[in-house]
């Protein structure tokens, strides 16, 4: 059995800077309910026109990743794909990623679940190292929300929160079993799938030719819905759970902790969790500030923008965590 770790990081955002000015001056909000509430002051959206997508982005974010990896495109093994924000309905943006980059016919996954996205994906490619079936994993988070939300008054609940932008690594094969991804752990619980959901278009509830025959401009079933207050509840307590089980997993107390990224879902829910767990501002990255709530893209982001501020060094205990949609959570507990 080997272990994996991350040897690149990488990250694009779009140019395309909205303020919460910007938002309030397209629906009823203001710059002081978004801060107090989310701690978001920016997002990136997509520009029409730019060319950016979900798999574009995740092809730059890669790029940056595989060159300070120091390895070449044609060292990776397989792709693994998280996102909820397709380039199309099939096939998911792994295939696209493998035709942009040119790497031979290599395995491309696509995983969803989310705002936990990455954190699946993450383990995915770790077991994978873990087994021997693999040396070089390339996985990726990106996503394009902007153009699927409500920026109407009516979406505001939901269409302020989130941002558009892509973050990647390079997982390779480590010898030193107490060196790299040492755990992952994941859970579920679908009985809340409906409290953060896109419902439509979907084979099981309206297909796109059911809305275009409805032709019902009340229809919310294609935009995003979230529950917030209960999504906040339960992510309080999933994120200290499944921190805690992967810290005592491997032995540690909560003390261990250089470094803690936490899916940044709301500045407030990282700063809830940074209190629980006693840690300092030093010990919790967060940049939700500047991109707001990237789902399966915003750990990649985080942990590359903390990595390059030189707030990760050699022999760090890093730890991964994130909650969001299904309900789906997750941590990874890295030795770096
Ligand atoms: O990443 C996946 C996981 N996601 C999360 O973990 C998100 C968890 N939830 C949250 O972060 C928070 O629940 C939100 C930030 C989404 C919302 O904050 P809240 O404190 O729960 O607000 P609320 O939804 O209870 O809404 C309070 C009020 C409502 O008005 P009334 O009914 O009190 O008159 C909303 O209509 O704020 C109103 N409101 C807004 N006002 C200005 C909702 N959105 C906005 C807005 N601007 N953008």
């Amino acid at each position: 059995m080997y272990n994996s770790k991350i040897i690149g990081l990488g990250k694009y955002v779009p140019d395309n800077v909205v303020t919460n000015d910007d938002l309030s001056k397209i629906m009823d909000t203001n710059d002081a309910w978004i801060t107090e509430r989310t701690g978001i002051k920016e997002r990136r959206w997509v520009k029409e026109g730019s060319g950016d997508t979900t798999a574009t982005m995740g092809v730059k974010a890669a790029k940056m990743a595989i060159e300070r990896a120091g390895i070449s495109k044609d060292d990776i093994d397989f792709i693994v794909f998280a996102t909820l924000s397709p380039d199309m309905y099939f096939p998911g943006p792994g295939v696209q990623v493998q035709h942009a980059l040119g790497i031979k016919t290599v395995g491309a996954l696509d995983v969803r679940n989310q705002c936990s996205g990455f954190i699946y994906a993450l383990s995915v490619a770790d077991n994978f190292i873990k087994t021997g079936m693999y040396k070089n994993i390339l996985v990726i988070g990106s996503e394009l929300h902007s153009h699927g939300l409500d920026k109407t008054t009516r979406g505001r609940g939901v269409s302020v929160i989130f941002g558009d932008g892509a973050g990647a690594a390079i997982l390779t094969r480590e010898e030193n079993n107490k060196k790299g991804i040492l755990s992952t752990h994941l859970h579920s619980q679908g009985e809340h799938a409906e409290e953060l959901v896109l419902k439509a278009p979907g084979m099981g509830t309206r297909w796109v030719n059911d809305i275009l025959a409805d032709n019902n401009e009340d229809d919310e079933s294609y935009f995003p819905y979230m529950n917030g207050q209960f999504v906040f509840k339960n992510a309080v307590v999933r994120f200290s759970e499944v921190i805690m089980e992967g810290l005592m997993a491997n032995g540690l107390q909560k003390e261990a902790i250089d470094m803690l990224i936490p899916h940044q879902a709301n500045l407030r829910i990282a700063q809830f969790i940074q209190n629980k767990f006693g840690l300092t501002n030093d010990q919790v990255f967060n940049n939700i500030q500047k991109y707001g709530n990237t789902t399966a893209a915003s750990i990649p982001l985080a942990l590359t923008e903390a990595w390059e501020e030189g707030k990760i060094n050699t022999g760090d205990t890093v730890v991964l965590a994130a909650f969001g949609s299904g309900f789906t959570w997750g941590s990874a507990i890295i030795k770096w």
